[in-house]
């Protein structure tokens, strides 16, 4: 079942060939390993490196298998059967394909060696995962552009410090988020150019001798180029850490959104309530109804960190080129795509089904000052320096303060006790749909500014579709 067995006189200890295998995770590449073989043997018998029938026959029998694997014919459960016996999901095909065609089939690992070809079979795989991942940032923005458009005029404070601040609305708020995962779209894009370079062909470590056609091999699995160097392709694994920085931030993200759900379904905000469906109750507390969905998706931004640092880690000072030590790059980086793809998929549910609690945003709009800059910014327009009316407006909110009173809340006199110039039309210069939409600039809160932000995102959305 192994490899390499003739160079050795003993059988491996049995703990060591446990410690040793990696079938029980890297299973997950069997489609990859399979596709990858498929291409290599086609390139084999084209070449003349084999007899051009053996390929085919090669090739039939590792669609069989593939087929063989898709409808549960072969299991390849990790963990449990006879599939543990293998190293790996390299030597577990080859051995069926031996299993199955005899002698033929040994033939398949000609010009190749498990170092280019587990570089490759990862590189499809990430492939698929990072067009998997864009797609479901795909359907959150989209929910994030119809929360915008069903809250443009939703006003709620926004915060500094956590400290109410300024007016804003709640489709601005959306769209802040919408932008963060419009890069985190761009991000993957990106590296999805430097994951997109095909490796085979580099052998164990220095190429080969046999006249391979390695652009015949990287059009057949549709990579838009080969690799430049072999030791530097069975040993890179930047595309990985590269990724894992990408779905680190992608969490990061969902991480701060998350706090802010559980921050404003809080009794204390109010502002939020989720769904039913995307909540839990309490074994002892009754009225309990808690924002799980969003904790643990805070929570499992840890996990996704702790990828990224695993393999950072794991790769810091080898030597070249390949290295054992490489072997765990996968459970880290198929861990972190399997956390980030459920994180989207729920964190969408949950988003798509929040009830919004208008009234209560706005009333905390009302009560924290959030319109101060804008009686500030109503005396400079009077002729007051900015410094001066700053300082003013501080004592009208000290005032308000003590007399528990908003600043909509003052009299015209009670205005005037602290700037004569103060007149009627302070009210209209302070209440907050004027504050909003007096925000007109390119970025800001105005229901116009942030219709332009939306066209533009659902722009976006049809182009990366
Ligand atoms: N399971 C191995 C890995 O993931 C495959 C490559 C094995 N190569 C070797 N020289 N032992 O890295």
């Amino acid at each position: 079942m192994k490899l390499w067995g003739g160079r050795f006189t003993k059988t491996t200890d049995e703990l060591a060939s446990s410690f040793n295998s990696s079938i029980k995770f890297d299973y997950k590449l069997y489609k990859y390993d399979i596709l990858g073989s498929i291409a290599h043997a086609k390139m084999l018998g084209k070449c003349g490196i084999i007899p051009l029938h053996e390929a085919e026959l090669i090739q039939d029998a590792l669609k069989n298998i593939l087929e063989n694997i898709e409808s549960g014919i072969i299991k390849l459960n990790g963990h449990a059967g006879d599939i543990l016996a293998y190293e790996d999901i390299h030597s577990f095909i080859e051995s069926i394909l031996v299993s199955r065609i005899g002698d033929v089939g040994k033939k398949l690992h000609t010009a190749r060696s498990r170092n280019d070809q587990v570089a490759l079979d990862t590189r499809m795989f990430v492939k698929d995962a990072i067009n998997e991942i864009k797609s479901l940032l795909a359907s959150l923005g989209s929910c994030l552009v119809k929360l915008a458009e069903n809250n443009l005029d939703t006003i709620l404070p926004g915060y500094t410090h956590l400290q109410r601040a300024q007016p804003v609305t709640l489709a601005h708020h959306a769209m802040a988020y919408f932008q963060m995962f419009r890069r985190d779209i761009e991000r993957l894009s990106d590296c999805y150019k430097r994951v997109d370079v095909m490796p085979l062909g580099s052998g164990a470590l220095a190429g080969t001798t046999y006249p391979i056609d390695r652009e015949m091999v990287a059009k057949e699995l549709g990579f838009s180029s080969i690799s430049e160097n072999s030791l530097d392709a069975v040993s890179d694994r930047d595309y990985i850490m590269e990724l894992l920085s990408c779905l680190s931030i992608i969490m990061m993200h969902l991480s701060r959104y998350c706090e802010e759900l559980v921050l404003w379904s809080s009794h204390e905000f109010g502002f939020i309530e989720m769904d039913d469906s995307f909540s839990t109750g309490s074994s002892i507390m009754p009225q309990k109804k808690n924002p799980d969905i969003a904790e643990l998706v805070r929570g499992k931004t840890g996990r996704v960190y702790g990828s990224l640092a695993a393999v950072l880690t794991m790769m810091k000072a080898l030597p070249l080129a390949y290295n054992k030590d490489m072997q765990e790059d996968k459970e880290a980086l198929f861990d972190a795509i399997d956390t980030v793809k459920a994180c989207l998929q729920v964190f969408t549910g949950m988003l798509s089904t929040i009830k919004i609690h208008g009234e209560r945003m706005y009333n905390a709009a009302r009560g924290g000052f959030t319109n101060a800059t804008d009686v500030a910014d109503y005396l400079v327009k009077k002729g007051i320096a900015f410094r001066d009316a700053h300082e003013i407006t501080g004592k009208i909110v000290l005032y308000c303060i003590k007399t528990g009173k908003t600043l909509e809340d003052l009299t015209i006199d009670e205005f005037k006790i602290f700037s004569p110039i103060i007149q009627e039309d302070i009210y209209d210069e302070i209440n907050l749909e004027k504050c909003v939409s007096g925000r007109n600039i390119p970025g800001g809160p105005s229901r116009g500014s942030v219709i332009a932000s939306i066209a533009k995102a659902r722009e976006f959305l049809e182009q990366i579709k």
